[in-house]
């Protein structure tokens, strides 16, 4: 079975939709750690409760790679496959990428390019967009960017405030992470250039 670990800063309920689909067997995979960075992060607390491995590593006043080198050694320890941003609030160090190519993925709730950096469902909503989404992609230096694993699209209604729209959008975020996942688990793509292209099964991660 494949291994992930699991970084979040908060509510964490892209993990809990993940979490929930490990242990459904529609996701074949186990959540072999989850970290957290803030102590009073909900998703550490979901986690618990779940009876899974847990460990509490605060960043404050860390300096950022020395933070992510005890990321890195527990996510090690915990022999994980694929490390798995859901809702972490902390830019990592190109050291820590070097630690696991291709092999880290972020959830982003807006359609990238467009939107990146914080609050993007208000950004989306503010722009007047009559379509908004979310993006799973693979991390790399740069901030919401890297080749693009699985997208979802969405309508903005007139009606929509940025919160009714955030919504909207969160219900795709826990079904495409869980799928985009799956792909690199399998293995069964290649990276050119940006693009992500899978080898069979043709699907578009829509
Ligand atoms: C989600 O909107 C995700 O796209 C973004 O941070 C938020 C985390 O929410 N990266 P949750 O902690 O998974 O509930």
């Amino acid at each position: 079975m494949k291994r992930l670990g699991i970084l979040l800063s908060g509510r964490g309920s892209n993990f809990e939709a993940i979490a929930r689909n490990c242990a459904s067997g529609k996701l074949a995979a186990e959540i072999a750690i989850v970290i957290a960075n803030r102590e009073d992060a909900q998703g550490l607390e979901t986690a618990r409760k779940m009876g899974l491995p847990v460990a509490l590593l605060p960043s404050k006043g860390l300096a950022r790679e020395d933070h992510d080198r005890q990321v890195a050694a527990a996510l090690k320890a915990a022999a994980v496959d694929l490390v798995v941003l859901a809702g972490y609030m902390r830019i990592l160090t190109a050291w820590f990428i070097a630690q696991f190519p291709l092999r880290i993925v972020n959830i982003h709730p807006a359609l990238l390019p467009s939107f990146p950096g914080l609050d993007a469902q208000h950004q989306a909503w503010e722009y007047g967009v009559r379509y908004a989404g979310c993006t799973v992609h693979f991390v790399d230096e740069k901030m919401d960017s890297g080749p693009i694993l699985a997208q979802a699209v969405v309508p903005v209604f007139d009606s929509d405030t940025a919160e009714t729209l955030s919504n909207r959008i969160l219900a795709e975020e826990h079904r495409i992470y869980s799928e985009a996942i799956a792909l690199v688990l399998n293995g069964q793509f290649r990276v050119e250039g940006r693009r992500v292209v899978r080898l069979t099964g043709a699907r578009n991660g829509n």
